[in-house]
């Protein structure tokens, strides 16, 4: 362990200005003249460069290990750089997208899935990840859902809790873990019609209920830094909200971890229109707590300035710099500044792809099945067609060290589990949204006829989800959909696998497919997991973490919504109600939702109790039942409702679940406890209470509750 305090007398304002700004690694180890007209631009010196703390966008550990060697030559205070990734669903073995991790509905496969990552992350050079975003999210445009577990703050809350103790474990001087930096503080899941970056609005009751949760519980379980987002929230970008960062996250919460900003959020306050100049920006960045400047260079070229005309003392300065350097002794850098990283890139193994394989499987959700699947392992000729049926890119967007030639496809899996099978393969059609070229359909629909069975692989590409990839339409490709129809035609022994970064409309699939599996964004072993589903090697158990709208313009469509008055509940469309012209209210899926090759039955849901005070709790057991002779897993939820309020209430409130394997046959009671903290909302006084009076607990999911029982609060 270093001397932090005793670094921090021999430092220079410009130094330690340094440790609080964070390059791109291409600016330490390209020459070219594009790098230094960026460092120019950027109006950095050579000096300032050689005491810069921290480092994104590096490609490997070597080119990890090379820039803190260089930087230790010119660094008078030898002090290590931090090497921060954006290390989202997997480093080198790539899991599912998060999205698809939500749906698994299972954290301890999320902490398995994030130790292996942190393991393989820490030898790739790794100290910080930029992950886990826990970002509420109620509108598929938006093409960060993908990285968001979903449209629940319960379940938000439980996965990011689970990621961040698993990434930073009990010791960060392990060196098998990883420090953990939750983002984007906050609402950033809210733009405006979906569209990335787009401005944010919502009321307070909204945002403490639903958008704050997940940030908070990360920060419980030990999060040690947070990253405020682009968006404004009523007016103001987070990196100068005094709101959030001050008053919620500071007063309110008790945080005192690293705050660093977006990239070159801190010179985008200009952009925003809320800094007349970058001394502006800089000043109300690191006014509201901001330790560290991703990527722009406002602080080196205002903040000596600002302390010199006393808007911020030394002191200031001081205790963000010793934050930064704690957490660099903390992590052992002082002792081993390349800390555990590889000499070469880090290879694939067959143990992780096996935990990537079993997550895969976990997360994979079975939208609809007239009861052609499982297929028989027995059959002999498969045709497996569309853009996705041999497609690499499946590993989906952020996948750091990940390469989409190494995944297993869709036909691959197949192939490799039933090698005795006649297995053929036909695109049938392209991947992109205006592809109208159809002249590989009638290879297609002749593969399809002559197949026992017919495995239709469709979706859309992976760059279409991710930062700045909002979509206006998220109905399937029309020409996917043709060559769906004609296939199905051709042969109604067919399932159809879906591969996308956020729920897209298959409304017209639904009509003519006979089964709908989707798979998200698989990763690495996508393809395996996709053929041990389809011919029954594994069963399907994932359940869905945001709602398949019905068209696009449901969207933004959520399953905890307020009670809509005039609301035309069949779905159709009545004068006079809240309902569409053209299609149902209900969505085509909703949250929770997901079938299993099991049938599971829910005999009872007992309450321990009809009623309660404020400081006592209720038992709930909840008995289901595997009535069919396929082991399975169901996710047994319990949702609540309080009917009436001072403030109108959602209609459901997922407040538990538990993922549960069954035997054939069996039957299992499982329990949950309701206490009355789980019963809050936030109301007109602007605090968190609970209001006596009826409330009602069931079982199901979303719009299919099974099981309902009334107790009171007194
Ligand atoms: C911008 C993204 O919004 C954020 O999520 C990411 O961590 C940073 N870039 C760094 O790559």
């Amino acid at each position: 362990m270093a001397d932090i305090k005793k670094i921090l007398e021999n430092m220079t304002i410009r130094e330690k200005i340094g440790q609080l700004s964070q390059y791109d690694a291409n600016l330490f180890i390209d020459t070219d003249a594009a790098v230094t007209g960026h460092i120019e631009w950027l109006g950095l010196s050579d000096g300032d460069l050689s005491c810069v703390g921290h480092v994104l966008n590096f490609k490997s550990p070597a080119e990890m290990r090379q820039i803190q060697r260089e930087h230790l030559e010119k660094d008078r205070n030898k002090i290590p750089m931090l090497f921060m990734m954006d290390v989202i669903h997997g480093f080198r073995t790539i899991y599912p997208i998060p999205l698809a991790m939500g749906c698994s509905f299972d954290p301890d496969m999320v902490k398995e899935c994030s130790r292996m990552t942190a393991k393989e992350a820490v030898r790739g050079g790794v100290q910080v990840t930029f992950t886990p975003m826990v970002d509420y999210v109620r509108d598929a445009r938006w093409g960060r859902v993908m990285e968001s577990t979903g449209e629940d703050a319960y379940l938000n809350s439980v996965m990011g809790a689970a990621q961040v103790r698993a990434f930073q474990g009990d010791d960060l001087s392990d060196k098998e873990n990883i420090a953990s930096c939750v983002k984007h503080f906050a609402a950033y899941g809210g733009a405006e019609a979906g569209r990335d970056y787009n401005t944010v609005e919502l009321s307070e009751h909204t945002l403490r209920e639903h958008y704050l949760p997940a940030y908070k519980a990360c920060l419980d379980a030990g999060a040690e830094m947070i990253m405020p987002s682009f968006n404004t929230l009523n007016g103001i970008p987070s990196t100068a909200n005094s709101w959030l960062m001050k008053t919620i996250l500071k007063d309110e919460w008790g945080f005192n971890g690293i705050v660093i900003s977006d990239y070159s959020a801190v010179k985008e306050l200009m952009d925003h229109g809320v800094a007349e100049d970058g001394k502006a920006a800089a000043r109300l960045a690191f006014d509201n707590n901001c330790d560290i400047e991703m990527c722009s260079a406002m602080y080196f070229n205002h903040l000596e300035g600002l302390i010199e005309e006393g808007v911020f003392t030394l002191e200031q300065l001081d205790k963000a710099v010793l934050k930064v350097l704690d957490l660099k002794n903390r992590l052992g850098m002082f002792d081993d500044p390349y800390r555990g990283a590889d000499k070469t890139d880090i290879e694939l193994t067959p143990e992780n792809r096996d935990i990537a394989r079993r997550a895969a499987e976990n997360c994979a959700v079975l939208l609809k099945n007239d009861g052609v699947l499982p297929f028989k392992k027995s059959v002999t000729k498969i045709a497996v067609i569309g853009p996705f049926a041999d497609n690499h890119n499946i590993i989906g967007f952020w996948s750091c060290n990940g390469k989409n030639e190494e995944s297993v496809t869709v036909a691959e899996g197949i192939k490799r589990l039933l090698p005795g099978a006649e297995v053929t393969v036909v695109r049938g059609c392209g991947d992109e949204w205006d592809d109208t070229d159809t002249s590989g359909f009638d290879k297609a629909v002749n593969a399809a006829k002559a197949a026992d069975a017919v495995v239709l692989c469709l979706g859309e590409p992976q760059d279409y989800s991710g930062e700045g990839n909002s979509r206006l339409e998220l109905e399937l490709h029309k020409i996917q959909l043709e060559l769906a129809r004609a296939v199905i035609d051709a042969n109604t022994n067919t399932a159809v696998v879906t591969f996308s970064g956020r729920p897209i409309v298959l409304t017209e699939l639904e009509k003519a497919a006979p089964a709908i599996l989707n798979m998200w964004f698989p990763g690495t072993e996508g393809g395996t997991a996709a053929a041990n589903l389809l011919f029954g090697v594994a069963n399907p158990s994932g359940k869905l973490s945001m709602t398949f709208p019905r068209a696009t313009g449901q969207c933004p469509i959520y399953y905890n919504h307020t009670n809509i008055i005039k609301y035309g509940k069949s779905g159709a469309h009545k004068p006079y109600c809240a309902s569409y012209i053209e299609h149902d209210n209900l969505p085509l899926y909703s949250f929770g939702h997901g079938l299993s090759y099991s049938e599971f039955v829910y005999e009872g849901l007992e309450l321990s109790k009809d009623s309660m005070k404020a400081d006592e709790s209720i038992e709930i057991s909840i008995t289901v039942r595997n009535a069919s002779d396929i082991a399975g897993k169901e996710t047994v939820m319990l949702y609540m409702c309080d009917p009436v309020a001072s403030n109108a209430r959602p209609v459901q409130q997922l407040i538990g679940f538990k993922k549960i394997y069954f035997e054939p046959n069996e039957r299992k009671t499982i329990k949950f406890t309701v206490t009355e903290p789980m019963l809050r909302f936030w109301n007109n006084n602007n605090e968190f209470v609970s209001e006596p009076g009826e409330f009602r607990l069931s079982t199901g999911y979303a719009d299919h509750l099974i099981l309902t029982k009334e107790f009171v609060l007194k």
